[in-house]
């Protein structure tokens, strides 16, 4: 089974935003912010290693003065202070690595702790359009994986690309100034290894990118794939999902060879050139000694300085790598923390003397809807009288989801406006909005907390009696007979409660805050009859307080109503009592009746 059906396949299609690139330092630079509060730490590091490095460059000097001095004088009474201060010299080193370990090795969990609470907030508060369109996965590893690499950047590369660059430029004048056509001899190939540096730096970056990407698209697998384990399992449709892990599963690990082979010539043509300039010079030099145009002293000074700038130039390599891939990851970062929110600017629309909800020419269209489709919604016209219950009807894909989204304006409408007893819901603060306005969707989810936690959830504040009455109004009696009774652990990680019984909690949850206004989206599809008629009886005690738009497929639900309106085309059609419309509107009559939608739509009634 090795093609994945169309539908599959569908759901893989990398859906990236195309990255920005920008230029490594400016992308690290805005690390900033966050590595602020770690900058003395940093500081630190690099005056530590720094003060460490330059001890091992003072080494040479001090062995120029032993060969050239007591060695070449036979004065072994001289040599002593100097084979001390070697010593001395090589204490100061370790001692001083010894010291960075120290402060590197404190985690920077804080910061990483605080970028991470930033990414989750900011996703918080993006609009759901944006969640419509990032697939979970790629944020997932920009929460995880690329928050590691960030982190692991200001701990440890960061501090040795200051340093290496640093001990790197002070021994190339220290080489300069023992002999200066030795030093321009060995420096030589630096030119060209600068080019070939910046021209890795480039593909290594985008290849980086690349296995960024790929690494979140895996995450997006793994979550469908146990999400929705049960319907993989139920179509058998097991194996194509592991098929298609194992094929992008092949494909990073192809970006990560690729970035190896990189990495692995880069650092050939790194440690091998300046091996070959190295010894060139010392053939000069030894020639130059030979003729007495240089000490012996200077020769190995020369040589030991050379030998010391080994570890710099060689670790520039994966340091450059290490700083790409720190900036592709803060790219990544970035590009959600830089997402637009829904701006809460108010309008300053006057208040007009009004009841009730009221939409006027209301348009919506899904932002990734194609260029040439019409808009789902094209001119909505209805008012909910204040205390009044408006049942919408539609067929299925009309919109009635979508425009019930609209009121607590979990999607912004395109066009017109929608007003809560007068006041336009765009001046109305958006947490505001939504303590006002209360909704029981059609898919029910419960989180992993107790029955308590979930059917609170809107009204913290709310007493034990409205918690009760609220699971009273949703016939949600069942909930006493669990383990713990409201304290029992539902959800992901709890027990498993049935369709039916997820769909109660739902409701109680909208109905517990007796809210003013209440949207129901088809909020009893999922109970038998006998439970609906009970459901059914409670709600009308509750809808009886409240303004409410009920959406309904079913005339049972149509019945809780005082008035219906119809949805077709993107337009209301109809609005009406129940009795009214089946006299006078054939499409509501239709959907009524129990045709199917197929029937409905070659209808020439329509
Ligand atoms: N998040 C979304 N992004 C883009 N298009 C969407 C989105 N949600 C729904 N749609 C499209 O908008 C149309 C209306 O969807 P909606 O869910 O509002 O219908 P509905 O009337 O509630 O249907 P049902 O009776 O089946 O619940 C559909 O064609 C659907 O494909
Ligand atoms: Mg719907």
């Amino acid at each position: 089974m090795s093609t994945a059906p169309p539908t599959l396949t569908a759901m893989a299609t990398n859906q990236n935003p195309v990255p920005i690139r920008r230029s490594t330092v400016r992308s690290l630079l805005r690390l900033w912010p966050y590595a602020r509060e770690v900058r003395w730490r940093i500081a630190a590091s690099v005056a530590a290693a720094l003060i460490a490095s330059v001890s091992v460059l003072v080494v040479p000097l001090v062995l120029r003065s032993i060969v050239d001095g007591p060695i070449a004088d036979h004065d072994l009474n001289a040599l002593w202070p100097l084979a001390g201060l070697l010593l001395l010299l090589g204490l100061i080193e370790a001692g001083l690595f010894g010291v960075r370990r120290v402060i590197v090795a404190r985690p920077l969990a804080r910061v990483e702790s605080a970028m991470r609470g930033d990414l989750y907030a900011k996703l918080q508060r993006l609009p759901i359009s944006f969640h419509d369109r990032w697939p979970s996965g790629q944020l997932l590893s920009r929460a995880t994986s690329d928050m590691f690499t960030m982190r692991l950047f200001l701990a440890f590369p960061i501090v040795f690309l200051i340093v290496n660059s640093l001990v790197f430029l002070t021994g190339s004048a220290l080489m300069f100034a023992l002999d200066w056509r030795l030093g321009l001899i060995a420096l030589l190939p630096m030119l060209p290894l600068m080019l070939l540096t910046r021209h890795f730096e480039r593909s290594y970056a985008a290849i980086a990118r690349r296995a960024q990407d790929q690494n979140g698209d895996l995450a997006t697998v793994i979550e469908e794939s146990i999400l929705g384990i049960r319907i993989l399992k139920a179509f058998g449709r097991h194996r194509t999902m592991a098929e298609r892990f194992r094929q992008q599963s092949r494909e990073l690990r192809g970006t990560e060879l690729e970035k190896a082979d990189m990495l692995a010539n880069l650092w050939a043509v790194i440690t091998g050139l300046p091996e070959l300039a190295l010894g060139c010079a010392l053939a000069v030099g030894a020639v130059r000694v030979a003729n007495d145009e240089l000490t012996t002293g200077t020769l190995v000074a020369f040589l030991s300085t050379a030998l010391a700038l080994r570890w710099p130039v060689e670790s520039l390599g994966w340091l450059l790598a290490y700083a790409n891939e720190a900036a592709t990851a803060t790219d990544r970062f970035f590009e959600v923390l830089d997402e637009p929110e829904h701006p809460e600017q108010p309008l300053g629309l006057p208040v007009v003397a009004d009841e009730g909800i009221r939409f006027t020419g209301v348009h919506f269209r899904y932002p990734d809807a194609p260029a040439d489709s019409p808009d789902l919604l094209r001119g909505i016209d209805l008012h909910i009288r204040r205390g009044e219950t408006l049942a919408l009807v539609g067929a299925t894909g009309s919109g009635k989801t979508t425009l019930t989204a609209l009121l607590p304006r979990l999607y912004e409408a395109t066009g017109g406006r929608i007003t809560l007893d007068g006041r336009d819901i765009r001046d109305i603060p958006r947490h505001r909005l939504r303590e006002l306005v209360s909704v029981a969707f059609e898919e029910p989810t419960l989180f992993s907390a107790s029955v308590r936690e979930n059917v609170l959830m809107g009204s913290p504040d709310a007493t034990a009696e409205q918690l009760d009455a609220a699971l009273a109004t949703a016939q949600a009696g069942f909930v006493e007979r669990l383990p713990a009774g409201v304290e029992t652990q539902v959800g992901e990680q709890g027990l498993s409660l049935s369709g039916g019984q997820r769909q109660r909690l739902a409701l109680a949850r909208a109905v517990v805050g007796e809210p003013g206004f209440l949207v129901l989206d088809d909020p009893l599809s999922a109970l038998d009859v006998h439970t609906e008629a009970l459901v059914e009886q409670a709600l009308r005690q509750v809808l009886g307080g409240t303004t409410a738009l009920v959406v309904a497929h079913r005339p049972s639900t149509v019945l809780l109503a005082d008035r219906v309106a119809v949805l077709d085309e993107g337009r209301i059609t109809a609005v009406g009592t129940h009795q009214e419309l089946m006299k006078s509107s054939p499409t509501y009559r239709e959907l009524m009746s129990g045709e199917s939608a197929s029937t409905l739509e070659g209808s020439p009634a329509r």
